[in-house]
């Protein structure tokens, strides 16, 4: 049967040899048991990724003299865990690994060098994962339908219950290719069927999906319903000291590792946007998160607690309520009090994956409790997988932030991944942006966030502009012409994306619910706190002293960087002061002018992107130009909707002109 899905970066199409053909013949394994799932997957994976891109089946060589062209080997000493060396010495490639995820990581690796076309006999390295937990967070609904899904339905659910097909096979090969070794399936917001995951309905199909992700060495996790018991006929409440929940917990839990004994844990989202919590029963998000956490625990699972708590219920009118502050409001306090197999998960920013914000002054901010970064892959904000938008500079940004929480190793990246504070239970998770389209997410473009964020995950140091030429070389063309345009057009179009939609770190301006196009007042009277507060006189937020005094979260010396006008970085500038029009920006244009400016520009970049796509006709495959072109053909309309509409919306406020005279409605 034909495949309704295509492989992304795992294609393995005829490949160009660069002398590769010649390691990959005879392969050894030593200190690895190859019937073991892990390592008979990776070695699958490479005779499936050689035969493909060279033509040639590697074979299996067994203990007697053969000369093997590849070694793969134990080496947990030298190695840290989940890692890999690879060296070539005398005509033969070593890979050691740590474990059997680090072989099959280094298998990955190895195929990866094929399929870029680069000689494995220059090649000497040790990859070891920087972050511990690395981590996909699918919003997949048990209907089928996703949470901020823009690439069609789940792959997961179907009509309330699990799929468990090839695909599910091709997905765990995908992510695993990257580094992935975590995965929630369902949506944090746990309702109907989902909170049933944990009940003999399920159990079945989790266990056997749970073993799929283990051959690949991914742990699954779920989201949890925090009203579970009320919900599944336990006790008439979900309060963390109650004894009869913890006791209706306790057996819960008993019977979810016995039936699913390889699952990781528990996503939970409690007392945010409506779902339940701690906070109903006057209990704190540590008495909640403790109580799950207790009795996981010798179980080996995990509690990762979201802190996307907030007041979604705001009055427009008071200035005083910051949303911005909420996160660390409610939960810097109770610091040192989470047990430590909970993991707070913090998102990128302080509101909510805006396509520029201010970083969360809770990662770092948090001393004594382990942190895991979450950032959005699924571009709910930033284009819907429409419009372009490579998020790994943003993401990258993020992790180089200095939360000057400690004189050294105080990056956002030092901090999630452990190193700061000596943490085992950390790491990165992103919102997926996959679903069951043939091409999985929607933009064949896109897949280079999908890919990308695994990479990065796994080293943080790998530029952007690295992963972004790794993922078109395994998946569109390595020819370097071809390359080099298809990177440039992923690196500009963040900066691109952001010039045609809200400007400044201001976020929002977008249709109410759906996220896509502009609504410059969409939100602006709303109870979701995301306010631009623009007048006649001026726009922006005021977070400083005189304000809502967010800016007072962040350690020194940025809490005086961002307090002061002056040395605000100008990007953000309107996320945290409210600014006139007139104001004068260090390009020398007054605050207006740059709004109209990058409006008309936003619209003009997306218009040369298109003529450079359009110069990629026949150098990439077929059914992708044409997706992307189409794609392509839509953001243009997008991006002129946005200019027109920001730039009316601020000279009808203002009554000034552009400068350059140029049409505003
Ligand atoms: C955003 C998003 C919701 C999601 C929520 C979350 O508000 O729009 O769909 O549920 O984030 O992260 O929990």
């Amino acid at each position: 049967m034909e495949k309704k899905w295509t492989q992304l970066w795992l294609k393995y199409d005829k490949k160009q040899d660069a002398g590769n053909g010649a390691f990959v013949q005879t392969v050894k394994f030593c200190g690895f048991d190859t019937k073991a799932a892990v390592v008979a997957n990776a070695w699958k994976e490479l005779q499936r990724g050689v035969s493909g891109m060279l033509g040639i089946v590697p074979a299996l060589a067994g203990d007697g003299t053969e000369n093997p062209k590849m070694v793969i080997a134990l080496d947990a000493e030298t190695v840290k865990k989940e890692g890999y060396r690879i060296s070539c010495n005398d005509g033969c490639l070593k890979l050691e690994a740590a474990d059997e995820n680090g072989v099959l990581y280094g298998v990955f690796h190895v195929l990866r060098l094929i399929a870029m076309e680069q000689p494995l006999s220059k090649v000497t390295i040790l990859c070891e994962p920087d972050n511990p937990m690395r981590m996909y967070n699918h919003w997949d609904n048990m209907d089928g339908s996703i949470e901020r899904g823009y690439s069609g339905n789940s792959f997961f659910f179907e009509k309330g219950e699990l799929i468990i097909d090839e695909r599910i096979t091709d997905y765990a090969r995908m992510v695993a290719s990257v580094g992935i070794n975590g995965v929630v399936i369902n949506n944090v917001n746990v309702k109907d069927e989902a909170t049933w995951l944990i009940t003999d309905r399920y159990f079945a199909k989790v266990a056997e999906l749970s073993n799929v992700f283990a051959g690949y060495g991914i742990k699954l996790f779920l989201s949890l319903n925090y009203a579970a018991p009320l919900e599944l006929g336990g006790p008439d409440s979900a309060d963390p000291l109650d004894e009869d929940v913890i006791a209706w917990w306790k057996t819960k839990m008993a019977e979810v590792f016995a039936k699913v004994p390889n699952l990781g844990g528990f996503l939970v989202k409690a007392d945010s946007e409506g779902r339940p919590g701690p906070f109903t029963y006057g209990r704190t998000q540590a008495d909640g998160a403790n109580m799950l956490a207790d009795i996981v625990k010798p179980y080996g699972g995990i509690i990762i607690w979201r802190c996307f708590v907030y007041n979604c219920t705001q009055d427009w009118r008071d200035y005083k309520t910051d949303r911005a502050r909420a996160g660390y409001d409610n939960f810097i306090e109770m610091d040192g009090d989470y047990h430590d197999n909970v993991i707070l998960q913090i998102k990128n920013g302080p509101m909510d994956f805006q396509i520029r914000e201010a970083v969360s002054p809770l990662l770092g901010g948090l001393k004594k409790t382990n942190q895991m970064l979450e950032v959005q892959v699924a571009q709910e904000y930033t284009g819907q997988q429409i419009d372009l938008c490579y998020l790994i500079p943003l993401f990258k940004e993020v992790l180089d932030f200095k939360t000057y929480c400690k004189p050294e190793n105080d990056t956002v990246a030092d901090v999630v991944s452990g190193r700061t504070y000596g943490n085992k239970n950390a790491g990165i998770a992103a919102v997926c942006n996959t679903g069951n389209d043939e091409n999985w997410t929607g933009n064949d473009l896109a897949a280079a966030n999908f890919y990308g964020f695994g990479r990065l995950a796994f080293t943080t140091s790998l530029s952007a502009e690295e992963i972004a030429e790794e993922w078109v070389k395994m998946s569109l063309s390595c020819e370097q012409e071809v390359v080099d345009a298809i990177v440039n057009l992923l690196l500009g179009s963040r900066e691109t994306y952001e010039k045609y939609t809200s400007p400044l770190g201001i976020g929002w301006m977008v249709t109410p619910h759906y996220h896509y196009g502009p609504s410059v007042d969409g939100y602006e009277y709303s109870r979701w706190g995301t306010y631009h507060r623009a007048d006649h006189l001026g726009l922006g937020v005021d977070r400083t002293d005189n304000g809502t005094g967010y800016v007072r979260q962040y350690y020194e010396p940025n809490a005086s960087m961002y307090n002061d006008i002056k040395t605000c970085p100008e990007e953000l500038l309107l996320f945290f002061h409210h600014v006139p029009y007139t104001h004068m920006l260090k390009s020398g244009k007054t605050l207006i002018q740059h709004i109209y400016d990058s409006h008309f520009e936003g619209v003009e970049e997306v218009e040369a992107m298109i003529r450079v796509w359009n110069g990629l006709e026949g150098k990439v495959p077929f059914c992708a130009y044409e997706v992307i072109k189409e794609r392509f053909a839509r953001q243009l309309q997008n991006a002129k909707e946005w200019r027109d509409q920001v730039n009316s919306y601020f000279y009808r406020k203002s009554g000034i002109a552009d400068e350059m005279g140029r049409r505003i409605y």
